[in-house]
């Protein structure tokens, strides 16, 4: 019988050389990060990029982050300025993305960057994809590997639930350490917050020592993964609630609530980093333990509670 996890590969020197001859073979492989997992793809090659499109089921339209070792290769392919270079300094690598200007002679796929004049660029602070960055000397396209509307990965055993072995490969880098993915900042213009995460607008406007715009709600398709349904985990979400709706599990958070073979609790502590980290593992169990519905209590608004829910609102977007 064939061994369904033979995809997986813990992420030694040999196995990170066999993940760099499938990215320069145009191939497909999971790749992990601090965030969520990645279906990562040669950045450069519209064949490799065209490949994360179909295998995701996700629209031409919606550009991918395009994900970097360090500044070297940012330099032939994006215009920055002092702004990146502060936030850079302050937080890479790690869990945020800056869109950018593309520069005229970049040479990422414009398929990558769905045609647009700017470019989404990340530096993600785990080892294993920087060792591989590092080693292939090519930056790689990666949106978080999940199909296109769904919750995204936070462990290998994500990835191959999500693609089983239509991926050659996928790195097992551990569970992620944050669980939700990465801030998302605009430097086109003042900068402004895209997407929040676990890099909260208080931690960037004590860098830059001014006020930065958080989007409410994209008007234009600026992101488009951002709008209507995103996040979901197949099961109907409901925010703000106070028990489970009939076959429904619930979802807590600290310790004002009972136990029960329905009720799964994000952090009994009340932290919210802890909550943020199993916001995606517990909605995942729940999905597979046949749960009609998720309903889940109301979690404070503040730091990483804003990362939380805004990927509550949309997993409960009807
Ligand atoms: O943590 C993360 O960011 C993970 C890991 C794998 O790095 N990646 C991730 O990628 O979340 P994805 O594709 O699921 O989300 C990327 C978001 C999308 O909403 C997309 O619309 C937006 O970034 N985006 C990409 N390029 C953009 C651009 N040029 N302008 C505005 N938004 C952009
Ligand atoms: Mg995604």
């Amino acid at each position: 019988m064939k061994n369904i996890y033979s995809n997986i590969y813990k992420p030694t020197l040999k196995n990170l050389r066999k993940a760099k001859k499938n990215i320069e073979n145009n191939n497909l492989i999971g790749l992990p990060t601090e965030t969520v997992y990645g279906l990562a793809a040669n950045a450069y090659s519209d064949k490799s990029v065209k490949k994360i499109y179909k295998m995701k089921k996700r629209p031409s339209i919606n550009p991918l982050i395009i994900h970097f070792n360090d500044i070297k290769l940012l330099k032939e392919n994006s215009v920055f300025d002092e702004t990146f270079l502060k936030l850079y300094k302050a937080f890479c690598p790690g869990p945020i993305t800056f869109i950018l200007n593309k520069s005229s002679q970049s040479k990422i796929s414009k398929k990558a960057t769905a045609g647009k004049k700017t470019i989404a660029v990340r530096f993600p602070e785990h080892l294993a994809a920087r060792k591989l960055l590092k080693i292939l000397n090519i930056p790689l396209a990666a949106p978080s590997a999940n199909i296109s509307s769904k919750l995204s990965p936070t462990c290998a055993n994500d990835v191959l639930d999500e693609f089983g072995n239509k991926i050659k490969l996928i790195l097992d880098g551990g569970r992620c350490k944050i669980g939700v993915e990465s801030t998302i900042v605009d430097l086109t213009g003042k900068p402004k917050i895209l997407r929040a995460g676990f890099i909260t607008a208080e931690k960037i406007y004590k860098i830059l020592g001014k006020k930065i715009f958080v989007e409410k709600k994209a008007k234009t398709i600026k992101s488009p993964g951002q709008l209507n349904l995103h996040y979901s985990p197949g099961i109907p979400v409901y925010i703000n609630k106070s028990g489970p709706k009939k076959d429904g599990a619930f979802i807590t958070f600290g310790n004002k609530f009972k136990n029960g073979t329905n009720y799964f609790n994000l952090s009994k502590k009340s932290n919210l980093k802890e909550a943020a980290n199993n916001l995606y593992k517990i909605m995942r169990i729940i999905k597979k333990s046949k749960f009609k519905s998720i309903s889940i209590c109301r979690i404070p608004n503040s730091g990483l509670g804003v990362a939380i829910n805004d990927r509550l609102k949309k997993a409960a977007y009807k």
